[in-house]
Order: structure tokens, then sequence, then C-alpha cells
């Protein structure tokens, strides 16, 4: 298949024929790829089957891992579930943004889109590009993140090009995500109270505001062989870079004299401020910026980058530093402990 690709920045009227033909392709139960706050979806018209399939070929995705429907207004989740008062919170504090509802879905969505199961996933992102797209669609968008299963969702539209490029129709170019980590997922419980299914910007501390919150186990640990998730994403291990991934629980100095006796094929993800200093002691050690250390948000941002560019210098080992777990820190500790199939050494 040929691959469209454009590139815009905004919504303004001489990209309006741009927008328009990707949400022809949608209507016509085609794959575009569009930018969000969060990292970049695969979209189809969540309520075509076939369209739906498609996306899951593309990604090489299992069937049983529900998709997240996307809205361009928040009230319009009532079109497709059963909302509640719990959920008009959340809407309001939080809509449009990097929060997902998983809500009691209505029969209008296929149980392809939900993977099967009687609930979904909603979700009305701030990118402006992908309202407008969903708008002009006049449908619900489905959209995983645009990676291939297995890789790092992706944050700049080079990502998607690098997994994506034949697979789909159209790819729009909307530059850096902002965030750089997939939204926050939560689940009401039919007493109201949240189940946090998948941390991300919209933070633990900022959801207890509004509701009793309890965190899935799957967020900070291991499952268990007979332990069900909650959310079926969680039970993958997505996020795996080629080389082994290890976190490493101890302070700079600790971690420095550490990695720098594991031989000659190392990198290290580290914080700014160190970097000079350890490349200096230990030139062996291939050191890749991730951020202030004090800056999660930073952090956040560039995490999925570094895990791509990680993979493509292929290395035998790789370390980090164990995340703090506060506010979007909880989403990054995450994302690590999976993508490092929770090796965590303690020094
Ligand atoms: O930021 C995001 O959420 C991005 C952008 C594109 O919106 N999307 C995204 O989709 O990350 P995906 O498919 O890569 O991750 C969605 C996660 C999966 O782990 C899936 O298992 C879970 O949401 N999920 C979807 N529907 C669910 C449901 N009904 N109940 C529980 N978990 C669900
Ligand atoms: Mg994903």
């Amino acid at each position: 298949m040929d691959t469209k690709i454009f590139k815009i920045t905004d919504c303004s009227h001489r990209n309006k024929k741009i927008l328009t033909e990707a949400a022809e392709t949608i209507k016509a139960g085609g794959l575009v790829v569009f930018p969000t706050e969060t990292v970049y979806g695969l979209g189809a018209d969540a309520t075509n089957e076939i369209a739906v399939g498609n996306i899951y070929k593309a990604k090489g995705r299992p069937s049983d891992n529900p998709l997240i429907i996307h809205i361009a207004d928040p009230m319009d989740a009532n079109l497709y579930t059963y909302t509640n008062e719990t959920y008009y919170l959340l809407a309001r504090k939080f809509m449009p943004g990097p929060l997902t509802v998983v809500l009691k879905s209505r029969e209008n969505i296929p149980k392809k889109t939900r993977g099967g199961l009687s609930t979904v996933a909603v979700r009305c992102p701030e990118n402006s590009i992908a309202r407008e797209l969903i708008k002009l669609s006049e449908r619900p968008i489905a959209a995983p993140s645009a990676n291939l299963s297995g890789t790092p969702s992706p944050t700049c539209a080079n990502h998607v090009i690098d997994d994506l490029t034949g697979r789909v129709d159209i790819i729009i170019d909307g530059g850096d995500s902002t965030v750089g980590v997939e939204s926050t997922i939560v689940k009401i419980d039919d007493d109201g109270a949240l189940v946090l299914l998948r941390p991300g910007k919209i933070t633990l501390e900022e959801l207890s505001g509004v509701a009793d919150v309890r965190v899935a186990d799957a967020v900070t640990r291991e499952l268990e062989k007979n332990e069900i998730a909650l959310s079926p994403g969680m039970k993958y291990r997505h996020y795996a870079p080629k080389a082994d991934f290890i976190l490493l629980d101890g302070s700079i100095p600790q971690i420095t004299e550490y990695v720098g006796t594991q031989g000659e094929n190392v990198a290290l993800v580290i914080y700014s401020q160190y970097i000079a200093d350890i490349s200096q002691q230990n030139p062996n050690i291939k050191c890749y910026d991730f951020g202030d250390e004090n800056d999660i948000e930073i952090q956040a941002h560039r995490l999925f980058a570094i895990l791509r560019e990680i993979d493509k210098a292929k290395f035998d080992l790789v370390f980090a530093p164990l995340p703090q777990r506060n506010g979007i820190g909880l989403a990054v500790y995450n994302r690590m402990i999976r993508a490092a199939a929770h090796k965590i050494i303690k020094l």
C-alpha cells in the first residue's frame, strides 16, 4: 500500500484539504495516523469492524487487546457508552486532555473494537489536529498507539514512518507529541470509585481530588502467572528494547561505578547534570541524556525516543536509574519497569 505523508502544524484553512482527505479515508474504512498530545495514534472508524480489523493487522497486535475510541467532544461519550456522574466530573476537570475513561459500552461499538469486553475506553484528545480529524470524520476513531506491536509508542512522525510506512493510507505529521507517554487510563467502578489502570500526565494526585482512586496492581509490579490483568494491555511486555534493559536502584556514584564494570558495549540513560562527569570517568559508557534530574515532564517527553535510539545502536546492556514515582513520574516508572521486564538491581 502507498502511504501518503502530510506535514501540518495546525488546522488553519490551508490545511483543511488535507484534513478533509484524511477524514474521507477514515469514512471509507482506511487507516490514518494522526498526532495527539500523548503519542501518535493509528486511527480507523471505530464503528467499522473491517477497518478495526485492519488496525490490528497493521500493528501486528493481538486482537484481545482492546482499542481506545477517540471523540471530538467529551459530551459525545454518552453516544457510545453509559456515562455516569463521575465521568462528567472527570470530563469537566481534565478533558479535552490526556485522560482515557473506561465505561460500559453501548451496542454501537463493535465487540472487535473492545477486544470482546463489555466495556470501552473513551478519550477526547487535546491536540487540535486530532479533534478536527474526528469532527470531520463524523464518527469515533479507534486508535492504539501508532507503533508496531513491541516497539515503543511513537512521539514524532519519524518513529511512525519507521514502523508503519506501507501499512497505512495516510500519516499526518503534526510535530513532536508534547507529553510523550500515553494517556492516563481510569476505570469507573459501579460505586463511582476509580481504578487507575495506566498512569500518565493526569496524575494519581490530581485524580484523587475528584474521587477515591485505587491503583491497579499491574501499574507498579509484575503480575503473578494466575493473576488477571484489569486492562488486557498490561499482560503484554510492550516497550521492549532489543538490548537487555536493567534498572538500578542506588545513588548516582553507585550507578556509575556499577555500570563501569559491565563491559564495553553498554549504555546508561542518565540525568543531564551527571553526563560530563560520568563520561570523563568512564569514556566507555555511552550516556543518553534523560533531561534534568528534577524535571520529570522532560523525562516523560524523552523516554520513548531514547528507547528507539538505543535499539538502533545495538548495545549488549542498557542501564537507567529507577525513576521517582510522584506526579507524572509514576507513568515514567511504569513504562520503565515494563521495558525492563521488571529487572531491577538494588545497589
Ligand atoms: O495516549 C493514548 O492513550 C494513545 C493515543 C493514541 O490516544 N493510545 C494508546 O492506545 O495508548 P493503546 O491501544 O496503545 O493503549 C490502550 C490501552 C491498552 O493497554 C488496552 O489494553 C487498554 O488501553 N484498554 C483499552 N480498552 C480497555 C477496556 N475496555 N478496559 C481496560 N483496558 C482497556
Ligand atoms: Mg500502545
